[in-house]
């Protein structure tokens, strides 16, 4: 069986290290890794592969930054040059990001089939580009993997058949379990003079809190305060670099505020693991604290991760500045109930989704 395993984005390559070492231990399996290029920077890709001793991509597609259509195309025409060249039996995709949506799209015109990890994931919010590329990849893809029973109903709900869908709990977890110990032993947190404990951890990428001015700046300035009491460490994605250099908000952040370059894998798990209170708009540290037990703030109206809010320790607070320093001092004066963790986030998904393969292609 011939696989082609599709990474893009920062976020795929832990979702996709744990799926690549398990097929590794199946002969049967021929499988390939491609990287589109979508995220190209070394902190943004390369560091991810040394960190998670991923092997090397087979195929690189280069595509780099674009609007959402150039870059979307882009991956589609140097995509469906690979498939055609190397006829595989499937194609595995994993996520939310273009690349997802755009290999998709490919391979389904090939009639070639889809298999998608971390499907059924909504927010319900059409102005997040994710969710366009996550509604496209699930209608599209015929083997659906997913990480909460909540995906499972909203995949029914869009009248998708059950046998498609696979309950196998999340491949992220999976990688956070296997490099706890390894990034415990780096002193990553002393590098940046932080005590265990005593610290914010805060990520923001998000266009729809980076690329307004007045959003930024209220969750900056809600940052400043709560550095006053609380260290803060800021490592910046390169989308929100742009923007503060753009507006002008350096200052806006104060000198508690330590605002470094994007960390790889295992440093910035030794800082989650470490961290009083993380403040993100990102999805997946909103899984990844709720297996860490450390409290996470996201600065969103909505979650397509409801399980780590009834599940983990996800709080869904929005970007307004009131609420986060509110949200802020409830967990620091320890009015913070820890719950989880959800069903089958237990280190194993990538072996059951192999399982699934095997079995429906024996
Ligand atoms: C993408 C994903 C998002 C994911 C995020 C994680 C989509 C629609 N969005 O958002 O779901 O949470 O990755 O990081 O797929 N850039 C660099 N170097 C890089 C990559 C990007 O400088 O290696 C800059 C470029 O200016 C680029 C901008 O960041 O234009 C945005 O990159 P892009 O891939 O379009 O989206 P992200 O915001 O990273």
């Amino acid at each position: 069986m011939k696989i082609l395993n599709v990474v893009g984005a920062r976020p795929n390559f832990m979702k996709m290290a744990p799926i690549v070492e398990s097929m590794a231990r199946v002969p049967r399996i021929q499988s390939l890794l491609v990287h589109t290029g979508q995220h190209y920077d070394e902190g943004m890709s390369e560091v991810f592969f040394r960190d998670l001793e991923m092997p090397k991509p087979d195929i690189t597609l280069g595509v780099g930054s674009g609007t959402h259509a150039e870059q979307t195309a882009r991956i589609m025409v140097e995509f469906e040059r690979v498939c055609l060249g190397e006829k595989p039996d499937l194609v595995i995709v994993v996520g939310d990001v273009n690349s997802t949506m755009a290999c998709t799209l490919v391979a389904a015109k090939l009639r070639i089939s889809v298999a998608h990890v971390e499907a059924g994931l909504r927010s319900f919010d059409r102005s997040m580009p994710e969710e366009i590329n996550r509604i496209v990849t699930d209608a599209l893809a015929e083997t659906l993997f997913t990480t909460s029973r909540d995906a499972d109903e909203n995949l029914i709900r869009e009248g998708i058949d059950r046998a498609r869908i696979h309950f196998v709990g999340n491949v992220m977890i999976d990688t956070l379990l296997k490099h706890r110990k390894q990034a415990a032993a780096l002193k990553t947190a002393e590098r940046f003079s932080l005590r265990q404990g005593n610290y914010a951890l805060v990520t923001l990428h998000r266009p729809s809190n980076v690329d307004d001015p007045a959003v930024l700046r209220g969750i900056f300035e809600a940052l400043q305060e709560i550095s006053v009491r609380l260290p803060v460490i800021f490592p910046v994605h390169p989308r929100t670099q742009k923007r503060i250099q753009e507006f002008g908000f350096a200052g806006v952040l104060g000198p508690a505020v330590c605002a470094c370059d994007p960390l790889g894998y295992l440093d910035f798990l030794n800082l989650m693991s470490g961290a009083a209170l993380v403040l993100t708009d990102s999805g997946g540290l909103q899984e990844e604290t709720t297996i860490l037990d450390v409290p996470c703030l996201t600065l969103r109206e909505n979650t397509e991760r409801p399980v780590t809010i009834h599940e983990g320790t996800n709080m869904l607070v929005g970007p307004g500045k009131g609420r986060i320093l509110e949200a802020a001092s409830e967990v620091t004066s320890g009015r913070f109930e820890k719950k989880g963790p959800p069903e089958f986030w237990d280190g194993k998904a990538a072996e059951r989704i192999v399982q699934v393969l095997l079995d429906s292609r024996t």
